[in-house]
């Protein structure tokens, strides 16, 4: 059998993408329901979120050598008010990840059981794979 040699494998598509259906050179900021409808169905592999737990909490660090401030609120009225902020967002994710991609929702007690019904509609029930507990003590 044949082995490709690794410059081949390596090497980028014509016009030098890594993918012919989404420009990953690009990073996108702002509201990620705006930037995530920019996107082409089913353009993505592997998708990791890490947002607002719904913890009920404001979050302030002061980051790197500039210690520039950096801040989010995470206070919804309800966890519906989170689930109904979070719900179409992952409509857009669920859009744009392709059928043999994969999901993974950084989530924690506050509202993960309201998150797997959320997920369960918008991805099917049949395609939820497991879930990854993290047992630190301290926030992980
Ligand atoms: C749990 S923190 C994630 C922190 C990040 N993973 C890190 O390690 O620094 C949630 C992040 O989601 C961002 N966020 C909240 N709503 C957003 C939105 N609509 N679009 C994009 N980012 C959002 C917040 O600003 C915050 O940085």
């Amino acid at each position: 059998m044949a082995k490709k040699s690794t410059s081949d494998s390596q090497k980028a598509p014509a016009g030098g993408k890594p993918s012919s259906l989404v420009d990953t050179r690009i990073i996108y900021c702002g509201d990620n329901l705006e930037q995530l409808k920019k996107l082409p169905d089913g353009c993505v592999d592997l998708i990791y979120i890490d947002p607002p737990f719904n913890s009920n909490r404001n979050y302030e660090v002061f980051w790197g050598e500039t210690k520039e401030k950096r801040s989010f609120e995470d206070r919804h009225a309800s966890t519906q008010a989170y689930i109904d902020f979070m719900r179409p967002r992952c409509v857009e994710l669920h859009r744009v990840l392709k059928k043999t991609g994969s999901f993974y929702y950084h989530c924690d007690w506050h509202a993960s059981h309201y998150v797997k019904i959320m997920l369960d509609q918008i991805f099917g029930q049949n395609q939820f794979q497991n879930e990854i507990i993290c047992t630190l003590h301290t926030e992980c």
